[in-house]
Parts: C-alpha cells; structure tokens; sequence
C-alpha cells in the first residue's frame, strides 16, 4: 500500500481576490504542481482560502508549504498535515478549483462553510480529529467527476 502525505489549510486573503487573482495562483500551482506530482484542490470564499494539498513524499509537501506560508497575498491561519495509505484523493487535479457556485449546485456550500468555520478556530496545540478533517475532504472527492464539470 502507497502512503502519501496531505495537508489542509484555511489562509486569510490580505490583498482583493478577483478572478485574475485565482486563476494566476491556478495556473502557476498547476504547472509547478504537475512537475512535483502534487495535487488537490483550491477553494476560495469571503476572504478565505481552503487548499487541500497531497503528495508521496512529506518533504515534497513541507517545501509548498514553506513556500505558500512566504506567499503574502495570503496568512495562514490554521494548517494541517496528516498521511494515508492507499491512492491520492485527487491524484488527477494538479489544482483543481472548486467553487462556491459548484457547492451551492450541489447543496454543499453550507456544509463546507461549516468545516471552514470549524477549521479557522483550531489550534494547532489541541489534538486534532483528523478524522474530520478527512470526512470533508471525503465528501469533496466523491463529488470530483461532478465538481470538474459542472
Ligand atoms: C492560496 C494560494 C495557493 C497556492 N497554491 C500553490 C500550489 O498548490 N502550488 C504552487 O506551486 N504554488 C502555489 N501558490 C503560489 C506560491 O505561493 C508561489 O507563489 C509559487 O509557488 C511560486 O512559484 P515559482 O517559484 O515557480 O514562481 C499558491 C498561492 C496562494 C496564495
């Protein structure tokens, strides 16, 4: 069995997210993201961004996110890393973007402001239920063939 490494974050935007803005982040994550076999998945809503992050070596993810915890059009509020057996939940998106419109389509936009919420008030200190962690991105991947075309 592969083990593979993730982490997920929620990172306060500090300057205007317009749609230029995420599609240069998308377009730059997934040229260097393909080369580094990392991917996952971008989502952007109010202020915050949620990025699932995963790759097969801890090393490969570390060096993104020292690399994004310098990126100042975000700060990171909370981030968390965890790792699994078995294939990548998103082993086909580079950087895949989810947005708000594709959650409200799939009745799931409050659930994952929920998560959000929940994810922005952790500490780093407390034990985290990674389990929950992995339900939302769970219920995000099994919704993957719907989410890249809607
Ligand atoms: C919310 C957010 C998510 C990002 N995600 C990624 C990513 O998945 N992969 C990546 O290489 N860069 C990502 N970036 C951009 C990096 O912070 C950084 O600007 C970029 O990796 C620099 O690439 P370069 O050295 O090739 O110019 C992200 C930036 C932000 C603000």
């Amino acid at each position: 069995m592969n083990t593979y490494y993730s982490a997920i974050y929620i990172s306060k935007a500090i300057i205007p997210v317009t749609d230029i803005v995420i599609n240069d982040i998308l377009t730059k994550s997934r040229s260097n993201n393909q080369q580094k076999g990392i991917t996952g998945y971008l989502y952007y809503e109010d202020g915050y961004f949620m990025q699932y992050i995963e790759a097969d070596k801890a090393d490969t993810l570390d060096k993104l996110i020292a690399v994004l915890e310098k990126d100042r059009r975000h700060q990171i509020v909370n981030c968390f890393n965890t790792s699994h057996t078995g294939n990548k939940r998103f082993f086909d998106w580079s950087m895949g973007q989810i947005d708000k419109n594709q959650l409200i389509n799939l009745n799931l936009e409050q659930q994952i402001i929920n998560y959000m919420k929940w994810l922005k008030g952790l500490h780093q200190s407390i034990d985290v239920n990674s389990s929950k962690i992995c339900s939302m991105v769970d219920l995000l991947s099994s919704h993957k063939e719907i989410l890249q075309l809607l």
